[in-house]
């Protein structure tokens, strides 16, 4: 992989890098396509991380099909799949992690300790191996776009990250490998998150700016639907992810729902309308 890229490099040819772990969907292909419009090579990577699973999470069961996400990636016009092997990424002797300090002490961070520090230690490898100028993350996993961003600039990775839009089924879903998990009543419970985040966009825009009020009625439209268990529901600083009591700039939302077994996450930039906010001084 990395002769190849050295190759493409020589010729000064770009290369986009989409790392994914497989299962792939509209919304993978939809890092794709982004990458075939920002450089003239896309690079993606299969590769199911151990490092990033907790001990009780679902790394053995997590869905697989290479076949079907190699003809998607062909179909797509991907020039080159890197599928390495668990032992190519964590040989024996193996000892070396990258760990953010501030980034993962929020949201997902909290209730998956290694998390983050499986991301960014895979990351950071994929990323010496691949050679890329660009790298495209979806903004599904909105902190693990900021976790790599804030790498890319703390250890002088020459790459630019592009961020990509949540890619959503007809009725909201935010689509997702784990989705394959739900049967079809949890199916229609997990509507929930869509649901409570697009009420909490339209509690701000009727002029509501209390974060804790948004999140009361994001969590009763959640709890409204049978089988469901939240992990978090925050409003933040969509840099920082600090928290924010009042929404006096845009925000993210995010939030972490179990339905059934799976969690599930979702997110969206709630921005009030300045003129409404200039108005209440
Ligand atoms: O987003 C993912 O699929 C994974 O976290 C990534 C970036 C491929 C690292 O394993």
């Amino acid at each position: 992989m990395q002769r190849y890229s050295d190759l493409m490099r020589k010729e000064r040819r770009s290369i986009a890098f989409v790392p994914t772990m497989g299962f792939l969907h509209e919304g993978h292909l939809s890092l794709m396509k982004k990458g075939l419009e920002i450089a003239d090579i896309v690079v993606a990577s299969i590769f199911v991380n151990p490092a990033q699973f907790g001990p009780s999470e679902d790394f053995g069961s997590y869905p697989r099909n290479i076949e079907g996400d190699l003809k998607l990636l062909k179909k797509e016009g991907v020039d080159i799949v890197f599928l390495p092997s668990e032992k190519d990424i964590y040989p024996d002797g193996f000892q070396t992690c990258v760990e953010l300090k501030n980034l993962p002490n929020h949201l997902c961070g909290l209730s998956r300790p290694v998390f983050f520090k499986g991301i960014a230690s895979v990351v950071s490898k994929l990323f010496n191996i691949v050679k890329p100028h660009y790298a495209v993350f979806g903004k599904k996993d909105y902190q693990q776009f900021l976790v790599i961003k804030q790498m890319v600039k703390d250890l002088n990775f020459d790459i630019e990250i592009v961020g990509a839009p949540i890619v959503r089924e007809k009725d909201g879903l935010a689509m997702s490998s784990r989705n394959s998990y739900l049967n079809p009543e949890q199916r229609r419970h997990a509507l929930s998150l869509y649901r409570s985040l697009k009420m909490a966009g339209e509690i701000l825009q009727s002029g509501e700016r209390n974060s804790s009020k948004i999140i009361n009625e994001a969590a009763a439209i959640i709890k409204s639907y049978p089988d469901t268990e939240i992990d978090y529901i925050k409003i933040c600083d969509q840099e920082n992810l600090s928290d924010m009591e009042i929404i006096d700039r845009p925000a993210l939302m995010a939030l972490a729902v179990k339905v059934g077994k799976t969690r599930l996450i979702d997110n969206m930039i709630l921005t009030a309308q300045m003129d409404s906010l200039m108005s209440e001084g």
